[in-house]
């Protein structure tokens, strides 16, 4: 049985993810709010990653896998973003996330093997207007993720989901009418918005024994994107 510790996991992706995991393994939900969540097989640690730091006597000694969820999509004209919105983004997406994993490292490892997985989005790979601010913060954390996977393998695996459009809480600006749905839908290859459960089903893979030789990637999960154009 894995020690995994999920950064949010109280909605969204990340509570997919507690879904998906909280029997075979023992989860720790790190996030501001649990009312949702209450009846899952997790132990919650109130925490909220922009002022706290994580209590780690909390925590078990060995982590096995780590989730950070947090994030943001503030899309605006570049003319429009002033540099608080870009230090904003970047604190939650990235520096908080960091703060996080220099916390629990020696919990991490103290694993055999463990594994972090972070989020970034389709918006680094490819460029979009008003994403300046969330692509340069994700685009942060692609690289960091990358040379921390370098800098403590074999001993950590470091991942990176990049999802598109996907039907959250935090995407709900962008799909709260049947009539945007249908948009986003018709502009992903795979004519569908994603769902917290196909990102939770490649989190769950990168965090188990199954993708132990797979370090330093960033994945796509996007209905294709980031990568193929079909709508010509
Ligand atoms: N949804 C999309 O379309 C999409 C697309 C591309 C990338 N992503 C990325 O995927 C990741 C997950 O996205 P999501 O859509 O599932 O987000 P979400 O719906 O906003 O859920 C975020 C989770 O993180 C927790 N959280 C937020 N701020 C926190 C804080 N300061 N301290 C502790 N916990 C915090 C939330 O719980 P509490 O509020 O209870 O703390 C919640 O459980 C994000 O990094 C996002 O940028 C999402």
């Amino acid at each position: 049985m894995k020690n995994i510790l999920l950064i949010g996991g109280s909605y969204g992706i990340g509570k997919a993810i507690a879904e998906e995991l909280q029997y075979e393994n023992k989860l720790f939900v790190a996030a501001r709010t649990n009312e949702t969540i209450a009846d899952f097989n997790v132990t919650y640690l109130p925490f909220d990653a922009s002022t706290d730091t994580l209590d780690v006597s909390k925590l078990p000694e060995v982590i096995d896998g780590l989730v950070y969820c947090p994030g943001s999509i503030n899309l605006r004209p570049f003319k429009a973003l002033k540099m608080e919105a870009f230090e904003s983004d970047l604190q939650i997406n990235f520096l908080n996330l960091v703060k996080v994993i220099q916390t629990v490292l020696p919990n991490l490892m103290a694993s055999n093997q463990s594994s972090i997985v972070l989020f970034s989005t389709v918006a680094v790979k490819m460029g979009m207007p008003f994403h300046t601010s969330v692509s340069a913060s994700k685009g942060a954390i692609e690289g960091f993720a990358k040379a921390l996977a370098a800098e403590y393998a074999p001993k950590i695996r470091v991942n990176v989901i990049a999802p598109s459009l996907t039907d959250t809480p935090l995407a709900n600006k962008f799909l709260n009418s049947d009539e945007k749905k249908e948009k986003s839908a018709g502009r992903n290859p795979m004519k569908k918005v994603g769902t917290s459960d196909d990102i939770a089903q490649m989190a769950s893979f990168l965090l188990s024994e199954k993708s132990n030789w797979i370090t330093g990637q960033i994945f796509h999960v996007d209905g294709g994107m980031s990568t193929l154009l079909v709508n010509a």
